[in-house]
């Protein structure tokens, strides 16, 4: 199993460096972290217990999220909880919150602390290295649900094309329900189309070089008008190391 997981490791790390994005598969990331699709079952209850965005609320979005910020080191492969504290977004990346520190709520503790979360944060520190050979990283977690009903569109990324200002970005589908809408695309630098993509089934995981590609995803809105839409995505992060 352990050659397998560094093989597509290091299909991702190839991919990322040569094209500046990739898409995982499901079955490939289940093969990765050596899983199957009952864990995934287990992990996504954790969505369950996400908080309002009030900042996406200002815009008229209903957005749930929770936040982590996680030291990782490379060279043991571990993935350490630090103190929580305000979000900032690194060098002035999202245009909507230029200086503008924002709070969110901490992961909890049972999130925090949970296998499959590290062993996800361990497989991304893998592929991370092949954009920047660090001894350590500043690894940021964010859990979001964007919620649309039929009178008002769920906007996933309310700031449309956006760098994160970090090194590797990367988003991975963790539920979708009753949802149309919601595709994925990354442009590089000059603004041509790299990749566009709905992430439909859960566990398929998009990573990007964010230095050299910009992304966005466009709305959701209800398959049935009747009944709320729903898109639940891990948003990780690697960045250079940062006390904040
Ligand atoms: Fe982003």
């Amino acid at each position: 199993m352990a050659t397998v997981t560094a093989d597509l490791v290091e299909i991702a790390r190839r991919r990322l460096t040569s094209s500046g994005v990739f898409v995982m598969s499901p079955a490939d990331l289940n093969t990765a972290l050596d899983v199957d699709d009952d864990a995934w079952r287990r992990f996504r209850t954790h969505w369950d217990d996400l908080a309002p965005d009030t900042y996406a609320g200002t815009l008229g979005t209903r957005r749930l999220r929770r936040y982590g910020h996680f030291r990782y080191r490379t060279d043991d492969a571990c993935a350490t909880l630090m103190p929580h504290h305000e979000f900032v977004q690194p060098q002035d990346s999202n245009p909507l919150y230029v200086r503008q520190d924002r709070h969110f709520e901490p992961l909890t503790a049972r999130f925090a602390a949970d296998p499959l979360l590290h062993m996800v944060l361990n497989l991304l520190g893998r592929i991370a290295t092949a954009l920047d050979t660090l001894c350590e990283w500043s690894a940021k977690v964010h859990p979001f649900r964007v919620l649309a009903s039929a009178d008002a569109d769920g906007q996933p990324t309310p700031e449309g094309l956006h760098h994160d200002g970090v090194t590797l970005v990367t988003s991975l589908l963790i539920d979708r329900r009753n949802a149309t809408g919601g595709e994925s695309l990354v442009v590089d630098l000059d603004g041509r189309r790299l990749l566009s993509t709905t992430l439909s089934r859960p566990g398929t995981l998009l990573l990007g070089d964010d230095r050299r590609t910009l992304h966005g995803v466009s709305p959701i809105r209800p398959v049935d008008p009747a009944a709320p839409a729903q898109r639940d995505v891990l948003v990780i992060t690697y960045a250079p190391p940062s006390p904040r």
